[in-house]
């Protein structure tokens, strides 16, 4: 995408604002006029409460950032022994499905986007699929209301498409052997410690894990959480991971493994079948590529809309430059006029382009984002026609790692089994949980699902379809093309928002990458139409300022938890957000205490 003309904003600020000249900046707006937007004072900005707490890690021989500290440690280790990028990836990925159930998995799906030091940049899409016996209405109840099958229990369930993605991303570009790279998993499964986070997450789930006998047995201690401190074993899941060491993708989607998938569905009513199992297959997909401020950044294409929706909203808000200060009015008037839009196009038009046709062009095309801009009143919100919605899931679990080896090879994945603890089903015999993609789709179109995301029919529920996604696992290469920063995070729909913050904070606001990760996020995704931002993420003059435009203003929960790394001169900066304890480890130096 080539560079878009410059349009009609009007900074007051330099872009390399330093906070001691905020004031002045004030003091010059306080006269009023058309453009007034307050900025956040240099003690409001200090007094986000994450600044400061990203757990980091830094290292010349490679970095990994994941979802939890002991998954990290993992793959830092297969670095140190000579692994590459992928091995690592692969490593993290079963490693997670232990030690982090409300989101790593077996059980789900997820994306990679690889550039190896040398040779093409390649997108891996596992995502899963609907079952063969899915139809387009299998939620929907006798008024036309959908069930809340759709979120918990066997019907929600897609075919998973982790241990294949896993294997085949192994299977290109890996160089240790296999059951090298599953060993740690089954070690961690055989028991690993669990720490705070996780069994406070495990406390809030306990209620949907309770309704079905083998997640409480394996997850819960008398219908509790495990005690911070405790030891979880999980034998059943050691066993499994042993069988996909031995076999390959064969130990799960065929033999002892695949009997039990499937006799749970019977058990629960579920629709996956030995023929769903079987034919499974991962799919190599180009990536998106996208142009910013002479940088390039490679992202997942459909069936997620991460790539194309980040690259429609970067190259909407290119066309200011310099962008308006962090934490201003006007800066987020701005990213959430073009959120609106670019969420619009991704919610009606982005869908599994192996069904339905997605005008890609469209999201790419740099004189769409410029009519786009167009119709952008720089003092106004521009609302959308009202549709149907709900209150959008506040929290809720993916999972995003980033890998980077001595050689300069990136690995960006981004996994999920959708909600926290996905459909609440263990695996009867199996130990490990099933997701609830299901929902992904829009099982009725034209209504909200449990992320408050109303699309349409190119996502309707089909049987062997893939249902969308809004994870954006993304590599950016700096202006001389060299590998400059990995990132991914979860979030549901705000995936695509907080990994737009975290490479416009480096790129357009020069932050350091640790408090580009830290920053408070804003949100907007077409409908519900509102700017959904952190609580106390903004400065309260400035949600006023946003108010007194037309924006409805919801502040909620932390949002996101970007796993990032950049490489600077000194080696490579590995960053776990703070929002939901991961960490960073390299294998030189493992990052601080996690
Ligand atoms: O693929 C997607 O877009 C969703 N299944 C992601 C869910 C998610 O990130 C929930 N996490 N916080």
């Amino acid at each position: 995408m080539s560079r878009p003309a410059t349009t009609a904003w009007r900074p007051r600020a330099p872009r390399t604002v330093s906070w001691l000249l905020v004031p002045l900046l004030l003091l010059g707006s306080a006269c009023g006029g058309p453009m007034s937007s307050p900025e956040a004072a240099p003690e409001e900005a200090g007094a986000w409460s994450l600044y400061g707490a990203a757990q980091t890690a830094r290292g010349e021989d490679g970095m990994v950032v994941s979802g939890h500290g002991l998954a990290s440690d993992v793959g830092a280790a297969i670095l140190a022994r000579g692994g590459n990028a992928v091995d690592a990836a692969v490593a993290v990925g079963f490693a997670l499905a232990v030690v982090l159930p409300a989101a790593g998995n077996i059980g789900g799906g997820g994306f990679l986007v690889y550039r190896p030091s040398e040779g093409e940049v390649r997108a891996l899409d596992f995502r899963e699929k609907a079952p063969a016996a899915a139809t387009r209405d299998m939620f929907l109840d006798g008024e036309g209301k959908v069930t809340e099958a759709v979120v918990i229990g066997h019907l929600a369930a897609g075919v998973p498409g982790s241990v294949a993605g896993l294997w085949a991303m192994h299977g290109e570009y890996g160089t240790l052997p296999w059951a090298d790279l599953v060993a740690p998993a089954i070690e961690l499964a055989h028991g690993h410690e669990v720490d705070e986070v996780r069994s406070r997450s495990l406390a809030g789930a306990a209620p949907r894990l309770s309704r079905f006998p083998a997640s409480a047995a394996q997850f819960l201690v008398d219908g509790e959480a495990p005690a911070p401190g405790s030891l979880l074993a999980q034998p059943d899941l050691a066993v499994t991971l042993t069988a996909i060491s031995e076999q390959g993708p064969d130990g799960f989607y065929g033999g002892a493994v695949a009997d039990l998938i499937v006799a749970e569905m019977e058990r629960g009513g579920g629709l996956i079948t030995h023929q769903d199992l079987e034919s499974y297959a991962p799919v190599w997909r180009g990536p998106v590529e996208v142009e910013y401020r002479g940088h390039r950044i490679y992202s997942m294409p459909p069936v997620s809309s991460g790539g194309l929706t980040l690259g429609l909203i970067l190259n909407v808000l290119e066309g200011w430059d310099p962008l308006p200060p962090f934490g201003s009015a006007d800066l987020v008037h701005l990213e959430a006029e073009t959120m609106r839009l670019a969420f619009r196009d991704r919610n009606t038009l982005v869908g599994d382009p192996d069904f339905v046709d997605v005008p890609r062009e469209q999201f790419e095309s740099q004189d769409y984002a410029d009519g786009l801009r167009a119709r952008i009143d720089q003092e106004r919100a521009t609302p959308l026609p009202p549709v149907e919605v709900a209150p959008p899931a506040e929290s809720t679990e993916t999972t995003h790692y980033s890998v980077v080896d001595r050689w300069g090879n990136a690995a960006s994945v981004t996994t999920t089994i959708n909600s926290g603890y996905g459909n609440a089903v263990t695996v009867t015999g199996a130990g490990f949980l099933l997701n609830n993609e299901m929902d992904d789709f829009a099982a009725s179109p034209g209504r909200p699902n449990q992320f408050g995301l109303v699309e349409g029919e190119n996502n309707a529920i089909a049987p062997g379809k893939r249902m969308l996604s809004s994870m954006t696992p993304s590599i950016v290469l700096d202006p001389e093309g060299r590998l400059m920063m990995v990132v991914g995070t979860p979030g549901g729909p705000t995936i695509i928002t907080s990994v737009y913050h975290a490479i416009s904070n480096v790129i357009d606001h020069g932050m350091t990458l640790d408090r580009a990760v830290e920053s408070p996020r804003v949100h907007h995704q077409a409908w519900p139409d509102q700017i959904f931002y952190e609580e106390a993420g903004l400065a309260g003059d400035v949600v006023e300022e946003l108010e007194r435009r037309g924006h409805r203003m919801v502040g909620r929960g932390l949002s996101g938890d970007v796993a990032a790394i950049l490489v600077e001169e000194s080696g490579l900066l590995g960053v776990a957000d703070p929002r939901r304890g991961g960490g960073a480890s390299a294998p030189d130096s493992p990052g601080d205490a996690h």
